[in-house]
């Protein structure tokens, strides 16, 4: 079982000095910076597009000046043209949700060919079938606690199934797929994510909402057994 990450999700981090906060959320340990995009179309919410990603990538960097990918989560649709234009701004990982995309599989090759890592976002009930056919194109599954839109919602456990699943299908294809769970996530629940099959954890609230996010984190990775 490859590593866990910590992705900090910026959806809950002050809107007013998001800079500040992805610097202070890095130097607090986070792996990867989570970013929610929602187009008001695909989620009942609106957040950010590329050119906030063009201003965060200079500051998305270690304290010894080591860039930290950022990790894109598009709720949009379509997908293909902010796809490219986030890979554009600096996105290092693209995930989608199959069912915003016309050709999921014409999706995956333009978010590669645009020199990203992509992955498939999975929300709870949807089906995980269009993975056989893309499986060996991806880099990433991002499975859906939480329904999308919005952070701070409650952890839906049925997740949990639906990561075992994807934990055999990856073993199976014996690909270095990361197996991503994203919404709901606490330091009272990551475990049982954990135990199920995942290896990297976005959480918003855990840690934004956290008066020491070093601590939120290290809470985190304790947790899951990982110093
Ligand atoms: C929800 C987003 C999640 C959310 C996580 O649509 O995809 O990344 O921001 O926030 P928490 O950890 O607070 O549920
Ligand atoms: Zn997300």
């Amino acid at each position: 079982m490859p590593a866990c990450l910590i992705a900090p999700s910026i959806l809950s981090a002050d809107f007013a000095c998001l800079g500040q906060e992805v610097r202070a959320v890095i130097d607090a340990g986070a792996d990867w910076i989570h970013f929610d995009v929602m187009d008001q179309h695909y989620v009942p919410n609106l957040t950010f597009g590329p050119m906030v990603c063009q201003a965060l990538r200079p500051h998305c960097v270690t304290a010894s000046g080591q860039p930290v990918p950022i990790d894109v989560h598009l709720m949009v649709e379509p997908v293909d043209a902010l796809a490219a234009a986030f890979a554009q701004a600096g996105a290092n990982l693209i995930s989608f949700h199959p069912d915003a995309s016309t050709h999921v599989h014409r999706s995956v090759q333009g978010i590669r060919s645009a020199g990203c890592k992509v992955g498939l976002v999975f929300n709870p009930a949807a089906p995980l079938e269009v993975l056989d056919w893309v499986i060996d194109d991806i880099d990433l599954v991002l499975i859906m606690s939480v329904n999308p839109g919005f952070g701070g919602q409650g952890f839906i456990d049925s997740a949990l199934r639906k990561i075992e699943v994807v934990r055999g299908r990856i073993t199976a294809s014996g690909k270095p797929i990361r197996l991503e769970v994203d919404g709901g996530i606490k330091a009272d629940n990551i475990r049982r994510a954990f135990d199920a099959g995942a290896d990297t954890f976005v959480a918003g609230s855990a840690i934004f909402g956290a008066p020491d996010y070093a601590l939120a984190i290290a809470d985190l990775r304790r947790a899951v057994g990982a110093a």
